[in-house]
Parts: structure tokens; sequence; C-alpha cells
């Protein structure tokens, strides 16, 4: 079976989540013509038979989420709420733990417990949540013994973005370190070595950033050649004299680096970033750009080393977004690529 899981914030505080069956999903990939479908609208989906919902009240921003398979769950971080569904009918809730704010940070952290962050009315808090070995256990509750201070890991106003990856014991996060979203940080917290981060101010290594996605990709069998990738788009110094504009980017660390000796001290020694380009030919022979990087999403492949980079962007012109006024006509463009095909400049 081919499972889709479908997620939209609607209408102030619902949260949808869809299930559809393979079935299902064919049908919807193709418009009656042959083509591909470009976009599917929430009435459509609702239509299908094979859509399940699960709602819930006061509560909103359902914008975290971490599947198990193992135990058959699906975790979503929202407004005051960590919710625990189950996969074979989402509408079935397992527990429902009151929790810090928005929760923003959510990952497994060891067969047992989660570690998930929230803003925590605007002082960033992280915890470990226990959540048994498997669904029959019954257990979702935190730890009040090992909550702990989540600056540089979650941010403090939820409408900032932050993106993390956990690797072993220890947690790459990209966020804003400060309460106005002014100062930007990659650090590396939890697990046994020095805390490390980029340098401050941050300007130089990341401008203005809005973070996406991390991911962890291995780069040989040997786990000192381990990578971490951070998806951003942020204010472009190259492009300063023509204006404001913004770049997609990719920036890459070892899981090796421990920082300088004198200088860099806890700080990365091995940070690059690179500009992503997607832009498409146009019919007068100039090209469009879609520089604002919206989406990230990594498909494992048999080899760990090699996965698949699926990637959305929209053009930065706000102008032309605010004319249709209707998301669903936005414009968007997807490369594919993959990661080590990328050559990664300073
Ligand atoms: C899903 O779970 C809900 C809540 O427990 C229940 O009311 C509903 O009948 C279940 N649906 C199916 C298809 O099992
Ligand atoms: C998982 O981590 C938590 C928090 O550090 C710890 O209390 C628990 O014993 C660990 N569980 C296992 C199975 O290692």
């Amino acid at each position: 079976m081919v499972m889709m899981m479908v997620t939209m914030g609607l209408r102030g505080s619902l949260l949808f989540l869809g299930l559809l069956t393979a079935q299902v999903t064919s049908s919807l990939a193709r418009t009656g013509n042959g083509y591909p479908r470009m976009k599917l609208s929430y009435q459509e989906l609702l239509a299908f038979q094979g859509v399940k919902r699960y709602e819930m009240d006061r509560s909103c921003c359902f914008d975290t989420m971490l599947l198990d398979e193992e135990r058959g769950r699906l975790f979503v971080g929202a407004k005051n709420y960590l919710l625990s569904l189950s996969l074979d009918n989402i509408s079935k809730q397992q527990h429902m733990t009151d929790c810090v704010n928005y929760v923003k940070v959510l990952h497994h952290y060891n067969r047992t417990h989660l570690y998930a962050c929230g803003t925590g009315a605007f002082h960033p808090t992280c915890a470990f949540v226990e959540v048994g070995q498997k669904m029959e256990d019954r257990v979702f509750r935190i730890d009040p013994n090992k909550v702990e201070d989540g600056k540089g890991k979650s941010p403090y106003d939820p409408k900032h973005q932050a993106a993390s990856v956990l690797i072993g014991d220890e947690l790459y996060s990209g966020v804003a370190t400060d309460l106005m979203g002014r100062d930007f940080t990659i650090f590396r917290s939890l697990g046994q070595r020095n805390s490390i981060r980029t340098e401050q101010p941050a300007c130089r290594w990341l401008n203005e950033p809005k973070f996406n996605s991390a991911f962890w990709v291995p780069e040989s069998e040997n786990p000192d050649d381990d990578k971490i990738f951070f998806f951003f788009r942020e204010t472009a110094v190259e492009g300063q004299g023509l204006g404001k504009s913004t770049y997609s980017r990719i920036g890459q660390l070892c899981r090796n680096d421990v920082g300088g000796q004198r200088s860099l001290v806890n700080k990365w020694t091995s940070f690059l970033k690179t500009r992503l380009i997607c832009s498409v030919p146009g019919s007068d022979g100039s090209d469009t750009y879609f520089d604002e990087l919206r989406d990230v999403f990594l498909l494992q492949t048999r080899d760990r080393k090699n996965p698949l980079v699926y990637t959305i962007f929209s053009t930065s012109s706000t102008q032309c977004l605010k004319l249709t006024g209707d998301s669903t006509r936005e414009e968007l463009a997807s490369v594919l690529f993959s990661s080590h095909s990328l050559t990664l400049v300073e």
C-alpha cells in the first residue's frame, strides 16, 4: 500500500490529516487527459473515500511532525499540545500531553524517548518525552526532571522558522537565538562534545536566514566523513546594489567538526554554503528564477550516501503572488538532484 499524507492548517484550529490508499493516489495523480495533476483542492481531496480526518479544537499550528512507523504512530507538535495519533486510524488519538507552547522541534531520541522543544512563552524549552517501546505501553509523558533550556534549539517566536536534525545524541539546529529574531545560529548541542556554533555576529555566515530543513548524509563507510546539510533561504549579499534579494541555499557541515584550536574556538571550521539555482527559460530568452526555497524532502534510497532531494521553490516576486491572491496558483517549480552532484563553494 502506498500511503500519502496530506496536511493542511485549515480554518484556524482544525488539523486535517488525510490517509489515502494506493488506488486513490493513482486516480488523484492523473487528470482525465493523462497529464500529471498540478493542483488538488481541499474539496476534491475530501471527496475521496480513503481520506481520514483528525480534528482538534483550541489549538493550531500543527506543523511539526514525526512519523514512527515501528510503533504505528504519528507524533504531531502543535500549540500547547503534543499528539500521538494511530496510523491505522488517525481519529484514534492515543494520548495528549499538555506541552509548552508551540512545539517546534520533535525527534526520536532513543527507543523509549522523543526529544521535543517548544517556544515556551518566549522562553525556549526542551524536554524528553517518554513514549514507551510500543504503542500498547500507553506511555506518553514528559519527564519533569529532564526539562532543559532550549535556547539555540527552538526559536523564541512561533513565527520564526527553525530546522534541526538529531544524530546519535547530538542535536544540530538552525535557529534564531534571540527574541527579536536578529541573531541566527547553526548550533550543535546535547551529547558529550562541546557545543559548537556559527560565528557571532552571524551575518558573514548567515544573513537573515529562514531555515527549512536539515539532513544527515553519510559520505562513505567512515563516520568521520558524515555531512550535515541545512536548507534555507536568506538575504543575498551578492545581490546588493540591485535592492534586497533572496537566494536559496544549501549549507554543509562536517559531523566530526570540533571547532578551531586557536581561532574559531567552539565555532564551526567546516561550514560551507552555496546558492541553489532553479530557473526556467522564458520565451523571450530571459530566465525566471525561483529563488525562494519553500520545502525540501529527502528520499532515502538503497544507498544512504545518495539520497534524492526534492525541493520546492517559488519566485521572490511578492507582487506577482499578491496579484494572483491564490496560493494554489503560485508558480512552483521543483528540481531533483543528487546531493553529491552539488559543488560547494564558500
Ligand atoms: C477511528 O477511530 C474513531 C475514534 O476512536 C472511531 O470513532 C472510528 O469508528 C474509527 N474508524 C475506523 C474506520 O475504525
Ligand atoms: C532514553 O533517554 C532517556 C533520556 O536521557 C533516558 O532516561 C532513557 O533511559 C533512555 N532509554 C534507553 C532505552 O536508552
